[in-house]
């Protein structure tokens, strides 16, 4: 695992997005689990600036989403497919056939959750993962719980992923209660995973999930066992182990 500790939100999204473009560099038909979420932004944007700059390509990547929420049309613009074409794909020269989101109008959970399994196994796995992390440690759309959902699953969504979403919302009654979400399985099994984490509020569960027990109840603390984890977080976010764990930490 690498922590990189950068000054503010700007060089930590800079940071991040080298990662992918390195990725996408030295294969260029690479298999991109994508997250949104307001952290990933920043990312984003760098990647469309190089693409638009000429350095960088997504012509052959194909991509696939961490989450939906279920009830939400694709262009619903809270939905996350609405996000995704919006913060990224339509601004790239991805192929819109090789992008992928659960489709949240489907209600028939066991064949999404199904397909969505397939495709990611038929794709041979996750490339690069990019994560956010929940203010209750969730990744994806996987709460706190009793076990890890390895598989995509039909989740409801805890009071606290509803509050916090809400910001997104007009009232908090319209935020969905339910999501389909990529399991634990093909996040853990990336060949890298590359976790964005801004602000003060993340301070106390990103300490926790990276240095804490590992236990469903915070559910990003199973990434302590993927071995090409790198965190990339602002320094508000990384206080508690700048502070209590200095010797892990590398700063750009
Ligand atoms: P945020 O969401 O980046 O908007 O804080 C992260 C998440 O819920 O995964």
């Amino acid at each position: 695992m690498r922590i990189i500790l950068a000054e503010n939100y700007e060089i930590m999204s800079k940071k991040a997005a080298g990662f992918i473009a390195a990725q996408v560099y030295t294969k260029p038909d690479s298999v991109l689990g994508l997250a949104t979420g307001s952290t990933p932004v920043g990312v984003y944007d760098n990647l469309i600036d190089w693409h638009k700059k000429g350095y960088l390509s997504f012509k052959d990547c194909i991509t696939v989403n961490l989450d939906e929420y279920c009830g939400l049309s694709a262009d619903h613009p809270q939905s996350y497919a609405y996000f995704m074409n919006e913060k990224l794909f339509r601004h790239i020269d991805i192929k819109p056939e090789n992008t992928h989101i659960p489709d949240g109008l489907n209600d028939d959970a066991d064949a999404v959750c199904a397909a969505y399994d397939r495709l990611i196994e038929s794709l041979g796995g996750i490339d690069l993962q990019l994560l956010g992390i929940g203010n209750n440690g969730h990744i994806g759309f996987n709460e706190p719980d009793k076990y890890f959902r390895m598989d995509t699953g039909k989740v409801d969504l805890t009071l606290s992923t509803i509050k916090a979403n809400s910001r997104f919302f007009e009232r908090e009654e319209d935020v969905p209660r339910q999501a389909y979400t990529m399991g634990i399985r093909p996040i853990v099994q990336a060949k890298q995973v590359i976790m964005v984490v801004s602000g003060k509020q993340k301070a106390e569960i990103i300490y926790e999930s990276l240095f804490g027990p590992v236990t469903p109840m915070v559910p990003a603390s199973i990434l302590q066992i993927v071995q090409n984890l790198v965190v990339c977080g602002d320094a508000d976010a990384l206080s508690i182990i700048a502070e209590k764990h200095p010797q892990s930490v590398e700063f750009v």
